[in-house]
């Protein structure tokens, strides 16, 4: 049985639409300065008529399986990471599986809001790594645009669209994913709300009716807590062998914030050593915005 699940492919898709800092301070009091220093981000892409999670996660898709040199009916899994689905049901997975031809795939989204991504990298290296699947396209996307208020400049700010995706395939040779950690700080779950959709973003297909769907308009009150570099504990999980969760010594007892550590922004505070080094992070926020499962943070 192969050891490792190894990253074979890789792709992207982001609308064409920018929406930089400069654009905001037209549309509410702040400015590039506030926005840049607090957050790193200097611009977000913004999805267009008829784009949508599904739409954005088959273009990665189809980029992913070309670097990987795999063709769709190749695939055995298709796991998606997203907050804001075209529907609850049908999941963006089952509609990517049928546009991209994956007939022969598994198919199934998971909602883990920002850690989306992370949670299915590490949900579909275990099906390969316990000889389930050979392979599998793992995808985060998100179409947090849909949502916002674009008065509230708490929020409207922080959040952009796209898709990632990156195809695994099992492997003998020590790549891919080495270790991982999950956690979870539960008793904050109010510190970020997206509310439920209302909004189909995109129609039926065929002749099935729109008319049973929920008429347009969205609750306002997208909310965004302060996070704190202290939340994420960052640890690099241990060399060689996957950790499971279970050894945690330093998780704060529940309902107690982290030390707030050094004040570094969250992505950078995130990631650490077993030394306590900060290891490197590539990120795009500061020109995709926080697009949570979609992998720009
Ligand atoms: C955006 C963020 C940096 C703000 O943190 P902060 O600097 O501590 O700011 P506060 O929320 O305490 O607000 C401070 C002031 O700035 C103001 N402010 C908020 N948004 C602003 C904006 N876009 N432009 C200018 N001022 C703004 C607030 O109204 C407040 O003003 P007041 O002091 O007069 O009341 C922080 O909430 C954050 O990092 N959020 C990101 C979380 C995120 O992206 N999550 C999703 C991915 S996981």
């Amino acid at each position: 049985m192969a050891k490792y699940a190894r990253i074979t492919g890789w792709g992207k898709y982001v609308p064409e639409r920018v929406l930089t800092n400069f654009d905001l301070e037209k549309m509410v009091d702040t400015s590039d300065e506030w926005i840049r220093t607090r957050t790193g981000i200097r611009e977000r892409r913004i999805a267009g008529p008829g784009e949508t999670c599904s739409t954005m996660s088959l273009a990665a898709a189809r980029r992913a399986l070309a670097v990987a040199q795999l063709l769709p009916s190749d695939v055995d899994l298709v796991l998606v990471a997203t907050s804001t689905p075209d529907y609850l049901v049908p999941s963006v997975a089952s509609m990517v599986q049928d546009q991209l031809g994956a007939t022969r795939a598994a198919a199934f989204s998971l909602q883990a809001g920002c850690t989306g991504w992370v949670v299915a990298l590490v949900t579909a290296s275990q099906f390969i790594q316990t000889g389930g699947y050979r392979n599998a396209l793992v995808i985060g996307t998100e179409h947090l645009s849909m949502g916002v208020d674009w008065t509230d400049r708490n929020t409207c700010v922080l959040f952009g669209d796209g898709s990632g995706a990156v195809v695994l395939e099992a492997s003998d040779l020590p790549t891919g994913l080495l270790s991982f950690e999950l956690g979870s700080d539960g008793s904050e779950y109010d510190a970020l709300i997206y509310p439920l959709c209302r909004r189909p973003p995109t129609q039926p297909r065929g002749d099935r009716s729109a008319a049973s769907l929920p008429a347009h308009g969205w609750p306002a009150g997208l909310q965004v807590c302060h996070p704190g570099p202290g939340r994420f504990r960052g640890q690099g999980g241990h060399g060689g062998r996957a950790n499971r969760g279970g050894d945690r010594p330093d998780h704060p007892p529940p309902g107690q914030r982290p030390d707030p550590g050094d004040g570094a922004p969250p992505i950078e505070a995130s990631p650490r050593k077993d030394d306590g080094q900060r290891g490197p992070v590539r990120q795009h926020v500061g020109r995709l915005g926080a697009d949570c499962a979609g992998g720009g943070d």
